[in-house]
């Protein structure tokens, strides 16, 4: 199936999305990841995470948040009391974007374009599970689903209503917490991280 060929209103399934996904060429990260990562997590999920983009583990497995960063937001969801299983997870770019380094596989940030070339697939994404929340984490994210940059201090701890009615909500994205060296800072900037998931989980109930 060729994507230009596929119009976004024959994509009804998440499996027809991943389809259309695999053969995604809308910029040139296709070229050098070693496949796409799709989106994770049931249809009927009412949450949905939003990451940057695979990384260097991602890339390899094709699934989303199962290396480093992905054991630090397994465990902050956990301390949440959200169920990973329950929660649709995703990324702004589906693709892995690095520059090698020797044999390493450095990540690179995406840019304003690949970016708004990958927000389609997370437009349909949102289409078909149509969760009552999404979770920007980080400023990647955030740009992709507000069509702006905005800074994490400004929007984080509130639930954002965005143009087409979607309900969102911003905070650090998991990679952060693994920059940080000082135990202490480390430490809190965690609970911060969980009081923000907590917020969501409550949203949640709320909206029900
Ligand atoms: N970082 C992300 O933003 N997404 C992943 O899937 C993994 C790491």
């Amino acid at each position: 199936m060729s994507l230009f060929s596929t119009e976004a209103t024959e994509i009804t399934s998440l499996r027809k999305l991943r389809d259309a996904e695999a053969q995604c060429t809308r910029c040139p990260l296709y070229r050098d990841a070693t496949q796409v990562v799709p989106g994770e997590g049931p249809i009927s999920a009412a949450l949905m995470l939003v990451g940057e983009q695979p990384g260097n583990d991602e890339d390899l497995a094709g699934k989303p948040f199962v290396g480093p960063a992905g054991r630090v937001l397994d465990r902050a969801l956990a301390d949440a009391g959200l169920d990973r299983s329950k929660v649709f997870v995703t990324n702004a770019v589906k693709h892995f974007k690095f520059e090698l380094r020797g044999k390493r596989r450095l990540h690179k940030r995406p840019n304003a374009y690949e970016i708004e070339r990958c927000r389609w697939w997370l437009d349909l994404e949102r289409a078909i599970v149509k969760p009552e929340l999404v979770v920007a984490l980080g400023a990647t994210a955030a740009r992709s689903l507000l069509n702006r940059t905005v800074s994490i201090a400004a929007v984080r701890g509130k639930i954002l209503e965005a143009g087409d009615g979607m309900r969102l909500a911003v905070t650090i994205h998991p990679s952060y917490l693994l920059r940080i060296i000082e135990r202490a800072d480390k430490e809190q900037e965690y609970r911060r991280f969980v009081g923000d998931l907590r917020m969501c989980k409550q949203a949640l109930r709320e909206a029900a």
